[in-house]
């Protein structure tokens, strides 16, 4: 049975490159995330997932297809996870969630309180696809709306975490968000995939990507403090490299080298690879 999806936006159809990836991943052998329920999905909804040929290409191995995609996501679940365990009255917020069950990989406690956050088009489909326990929420909003946070608690330490999201907003929407989003919650941690300027100029002209070039819009940054000095109370935590993911041994030995060599100098490293920035507040 196939689902009938709205006409999206090529903002919202990304959420399919990322659901594919994970369901790949979760073909192989040895997966990296090993995220079963993403697959599921992809195969319920029948989503073809030949939209988006970085996915389904022949010119890369299927490992390296799903690399970035599946530890980047296990990366960001690690951190919720952690955070979760020290603050287990945490409020989690999964901002740009697309049909993500990042929720069932994190399996937090039934105290922490979970928000997936993303357009109503979007959210609307999450109960269709996903089940639906009773400390999750879906908020269907525009992140750019100045309310959307309004029912989110304001006493309880934030984890926040953002896969995918920042090429689709406006510099001045990204800052505006960290500036609510900071003001909002007493304490807690920001994380998200970076994207340097090379990465936005790849992701609006690579082939593969031409479903979603149109949504782009955020000009990208190279350098991790730069959301410090945007947003006051911000502090830069950690910068995770892929190329130093341990996952790399599990590449085909071409972009195995290729990462090693990468990987000892942050500079390479931000440029070819995903990153991962964390941030206090
Ligand atoms: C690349 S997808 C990632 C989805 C999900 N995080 C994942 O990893 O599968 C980006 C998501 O951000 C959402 N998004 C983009 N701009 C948004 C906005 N202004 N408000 C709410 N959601 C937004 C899109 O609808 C899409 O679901």
């Amino acid at each position: 049975m196939s689902i009938t999806l709205p006409a999206f936006t090529p903002a919202q159809e990304s959420l399919f490159l990322t659901l594919g990836g994970r369901a790949l991943d979760s073909r192989l052998p040895r997966p990296f995330l090993g995220d079963t329920m993403a697959d599921e999905i992809i195969t319920k909804i029948g989503y073809d997932l030949s939209k988006f040929p970085a996915l389904t290409t022949k010119m890369f191995d299927s490992r390296t297809k799903v690399f970035d995609i599946a530890v980047r996501a296990k990366t960001l679940d690690e951190l919720v996870r952690r955070f979760v365990i020290h603050h287990p009255d945490a409020v989690v917020l999964d901002l740009g969630a697309g049909l993500d069950g990042r929720m069932f990989r994190v399996d937090p406690p039934p105290t922490v309180g979970w928000y997936d956050v993303d357009f109503a088009e979007v959210v609307a489909l999450r109960p269709q696809v996903l089940p639906q326990p009773i400390n999750a929420h879906n908020i269907g909003a525009d992140l750019t709306d100045p309310d959307w946070l309004n029912g989110a608690p304001t006493d309880r330490p934030a984890v926040i975490v953002a896969d995918g999201l920042i090429p689709f907003l406006t510099q001045d929407d990204f800052v505006t968000l960290l500036n609510r989003l900071i003001g909002h919650f007493p304490s807690g941690e920001l994380a998200f995939n970076a994207y340097t300027t090379y990465a936005i100029w790849t992701l609006k002209h690579a082939r593969g990507m031409a479903a979603i070039a149109g949504g782009v819009v955020n000009p990208g940054f190279n350098d991790p403090h730069q959301p410090e000095r945007s947003v006051d109370g911000l502090k830069l935590a950690g910068e995770t490299f892929l190329t130093r993911a341990p996952e790399v041994a599990e590449l085909s030995p071409m972009l195995r080298l290729t990462c090693r060599l990468a990987a000892r100098s942050p500079t390479v490293s931000r440029l070819i690879g995903t990153v991962i920035l964390r941030y206090r507040f």
